[in-house]
């Protein structure tokens, strides 16, 4: 019996409608800085937000659709997307280990990853607690960080509270990424319309 799992989930969005629309408004208007976890690269967060237009919409809906599955499955109440922004990396860039705090459902998606340019790994949370054990040999119930096999237009969703980052760029071209928080939110309380896009008019008392 294995205790207390982390779901990641991947979903394939490389169908999704808007997808080329999205990928082309981020690279011809998107604005980004230095930031310190996008060490070596840049990054948007703070300031210019890829979700925030109307061109984004189709994907903004795929994304809270899938985190509507996620948080469906881990038993949490319904988080909607509260921000995103997205990062680009260029050889020898990566980013820092860090966790993506006010938030409860965390994103990544892919939309330029160029073969080798960096595994996205994942930390155990358990980590602090086998501070006396001694491992002599590769296990699951010993693993202190996982790399996770991404894809190009995949979106990967974890806990907020999961420490990660992503290893070296080794590639000769830029990685980009999209990245986005989530909080708990009543659909209530939210405009009738967006219900309706993300949950469909079932979910509707
Ligand atoms: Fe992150």
């Amino acid at each position: 019996m294995d205790l207390f799992p982390v779901l990641f989930e991947e979903y394939d969005l490389s169908g999704a409608p808007g997808l080329a629309e999205f990928k082309e408004h981020i690279k011809s208007s998107g604005k980004h800085d230095v930031h310190s976890l996008a060490v070596g690269g840049v990054s948007s967060h703070g300031g210019w937000d890829p979700l925030r237009d109307p061109k984004s919409e189709p994907i903004l809906i795929a994304f809270q659709q899938c985190v509507n599955h996620y948080a469906d499955k881990v038993g949490n109440f319904p988080c909607v997307i509260s921000g995103s922004w997205y990062n680009i990396l260029p050889h020898g860039g990566f980013t820092e280990r860090h966790r993506h705090e006010s938030s409860v459902i965390s994103g990544a998606f892919y939309i330029d990853l160029p073969d080798k340019s960096g595994n996205f790994y994942m930390v155990s949370p358990l980590q602090p607690y086998m501070m006396c054990v001694h491992n002599i040999k590769d296990a699951p119930y010993n693993e202190y960080q996982h790399e996770a096999p991404i894809k190009e237009d995949h979106l990967y969703l974890f806990p907020s509270w999961l420490e990660h980052g992503s290893r070296i760029n080794m590639s000769g071209e830029e990685r980009w990424t999209v990245s986005f928080n989530t909080s708990s939110c009543d659909p209530k309380t939210l405009p009738s319309d967006f219900v309706e896009k993300v949950w469909g008019k079932g979910h509707e008392d």
